[in-house]
């Protein structure tokens, strides 16, 4: 692990509490699948090779998706504990190559333009300027890569998440921790396609496509920046991928039976 680890050490600390929570919860019936599928369709159509980078990368989970097709892959996160969780597992999966830095979404240590792909999934609705984490997030991608986020949808409450879990049989951990996060998210902020099409284009990028997941509940949303002469790389996706566009609502986009 690298960088400075002054920066915002209180909330860095209160994350650190929460480190086995997200661990567990990113193999959960129902985030795990989840996460892989984000790790799909955030790359899509990206040529192999480059740089990845996964903001508040938690215990790693999505950048060991997401590393084997990249040259080089950064977890950044602000919890010290997040990040000795995350390249454990890394060892644990034979990526020791990943590199783990200790920052703060709202001021990444990354010159503009570094990586071809940067995503961050389920760390936007907990920040208190989201907008300020996606413009970083836009400014650290190359012209012509991709950023792409997950976030919880208007959609989200404890009861619409029990009534999920209920339907898809999830029990225990799997029911708990997926209510847990629609209490989290119903505190914080929750996003619908518009707002969240919004927030991305706001924030430097465009040809966003939106992707509703888990029965409307969460939103994975992608976008290209400009620049890089690929001519709209990202946006379309191939043939018969399930990105749909911002203006369509929420549950309307769905596949797969997750
Ligand atoms: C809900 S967890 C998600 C973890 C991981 N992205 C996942 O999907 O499994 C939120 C993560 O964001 C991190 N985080 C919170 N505030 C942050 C900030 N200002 N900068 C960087 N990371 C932050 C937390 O430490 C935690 O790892």
């Amino acid at each position: 692990m690298s960088g400075g680890r002054d920066q915002r050490p209180d909330q860095g600390r209160v994350f650190d509490e929460l480190v086995d929570f997200f661990d567990a919860m990113a193999r959960s019936r129902w985030y795990g699948p989840l996460l892989q599928d984000f790790a799909v369709w955030a790359a899509g159509d990206l040529p192999p090779g480059g740089r990845v980078l996964d903001v508040g990368c938690g215990p790693g989970h999505l950048l060991l998706a997401l590393a084997p097709r990249f040259d080089e892959a950064v977890g950044l996160d602000i919890s010290p504990g997040m990040l000795d969780r995350a390249a454990a597992n890394a060892r644990a999966a034979g990526l020791e190559r990943i590199r783990w830095v200790q920052g703060d979404a709202a001021r990444l240590p990354f010159a503009d333009g570094t990586f071809d792909l940067a995503v961050s999934s389920l760390v936007l609705f907990l920040l208190d300027d989201p907008a300020a984490a996606a413009a970083e997030l836009a400014r650290v991608t190359a012209p012509g890569g991709r950023a792409a986020v997950l976030v919880p949808s208007n959609l989200c409450s404890p009861d619409s998440a029990a009534g999920l879990a209920r339907r898809r049989g999830f029990q225990g951990f799997d029911a708990e921790s997926l209510v847990q996060w629609s209490r989290v998210a119903a505190r914080r902020r929750r996003d619908d396609p518009e707002s969240l099409a919004h927030l991305l284009e706001s924030a430097g990028l465009e040809a966003v496509d939106i992707w509703p997941r888990l029965e409307g509940l969460a939103l994975l949303a992608r976008g290209r920046r400009p620049g890089g002469g690929t001519g709209g790389k990202s946006g379309g996706g191939p043939a018969g991928e399930p990105g749909v566009g911002p203006g369509v609502g929420p549950g309307g986009g769905e596949t797969g039976g997750r």
